[in-house]
């Protein structure tokens, strides 16, 4: 009984070696302690012996039931640290390997250029204001002395909106900047100094054009200022903004329905790649008495001037940019150059 019981505990030993995964490891442990194994087949004989020989064979099945078990464990914890092993070795982390690391965002180009901007005309005691950009007819025309039938109308390639406003006006995408200055000069007594940069639509597209494009407009609305305090003014800002001194400023003659006399402004550097162009970058023009009027101020007493300036024109000459769509193409190799 002895020798077979001490076979028995090496059959399982040697079954257990064998079964190297969970499965063949269940089936093993079945053999010997399951409901049909080798060791409770035993048990069951138990019986037809005498009580005597009964306790001593009992105890010793006992004893290899329990070898048998402690070598069922052992197997299922080798087998575990095995998988474990494995799974690790799968999932290690090479620590040689270089970091992937993590991209810090930026602001874009235009974000920079116009909070440049108004950094600078706050600096010369300019505020910043922003109208909407689904406007109303009135506001991007009619109070800016371009009545419906105006040739200059079609100066602009408009986006219409459908539908009105709740007072029955005709709904548009604004074509430029200007109408702030009805709604700001409405809602504020001179003197004004304002800009309002912000997004601007029209049909259009091209290398130079895109249907969505910025603008910042600027007004200045006193009692005693000429022309020369507008040119100072936009002098300063372009030495400012292109951070030199070396460019030249001049107001070249033009036509504005809101302004009278109406003048691009052009500016040329000294040096560098555009040096001695002359670059259009604005249009300007004193306030015409009928806009004074649409901001509801005396025309016989107050003076304006204003200009509407490109966004991306400035941003393009400063950085050196070819295309406008670049702006709005959002390529990372692009935009993250700015944010260094
Ligand atoms: N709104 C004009 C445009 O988009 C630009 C402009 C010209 C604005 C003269 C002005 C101005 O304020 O005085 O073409």
């Amino acid at each position: 009984m002895d020798q077979e019981l001490n076979t028995l505990i090496e059959q399982a030993r040697e079954a257990l070696a064998q079964a190297d995964d969970t499965a063949a490891l269940a089936n093993a442990k079945a053999r010997f302690l399951g409901k049909d194994g080798a060791i409770t087949q035993r048990m069951k004989t138990l019986g037809k012996l005498s009580p005597e020989e009964r306790s001593q064979a009992g105890k010793r099945l006992n004893e290899t039931k329990q070898a048998v078990e402690a070598l069922v464990s052992a197997r299922e914890q080798a087998l575990g640290q095995a998988l474990l092993d494995a799974r690790l070795a799968q999932e290690s982390i090479d620590i040689t390997l270089p970091g992937r690391g993590l991209g810090s965002g930026g602001l874009h180009p235009l974000t920079l250029t116009i909070e440049r901007i108004e950094a600078i005309f706050r600096s010369i005691g300019f505020e910043v204001a922003d109208g909407p950009e689904i406007e109303e007819d009135f506001y991007n025309f009619t109070a800016l002395n371009t009545p419906e039938n105006h040739p200059a109308r079609s100066m602009h390639d408009t986006f219409y909106v459908e539908g009105q406003d709740q007072h029955g006006h005709g709904l548009l995408l604004r074509t430029h900047t200007s109408p702030v200055q009805i709604r700001y000069a409405r809602l504020h007594k001179p003197p004004i100094k304002v800009i309002a940069p912000g997004k601007t639509y029209r049909v259009d597209s091209d290398a130079t054009h895109s249907p969505m494009f910025q603008q910042f407009e600027g007004l200045w609305v006193d009692e005693d200022i000429s022309f020369t305090d507008l040119k100072s003014v936009y002098t300063e800002f372009l030495q400012r903004f292109f951070e030199t001194t070396e460019l030249d400023v001049r107001f070249r003659p033009s036509y504005f329905p809101f302004t009278e006399p109406s003048a691009e402004i052009d500016m040329r550097f000294h040096d560098g790649p555009l040096a001695g162009r002359w670059l259009e970058v604005s249009g300007s023009g004193q306030v015409h008495p009928n806009v004074m009027r649409n901001y509801g101020l005396d025309p016989e007493r107050y003076m304006g001037f204003a200009f509407g300036s490109g966004v991306e024109r400035l941003a393009m000459l400063r950085y050196g940019v070819g295309d406008l769509r670049l702006f709005y193409e959002n390529d990372l190799r692009f935009l993250a150059q700015f944010n260094r």
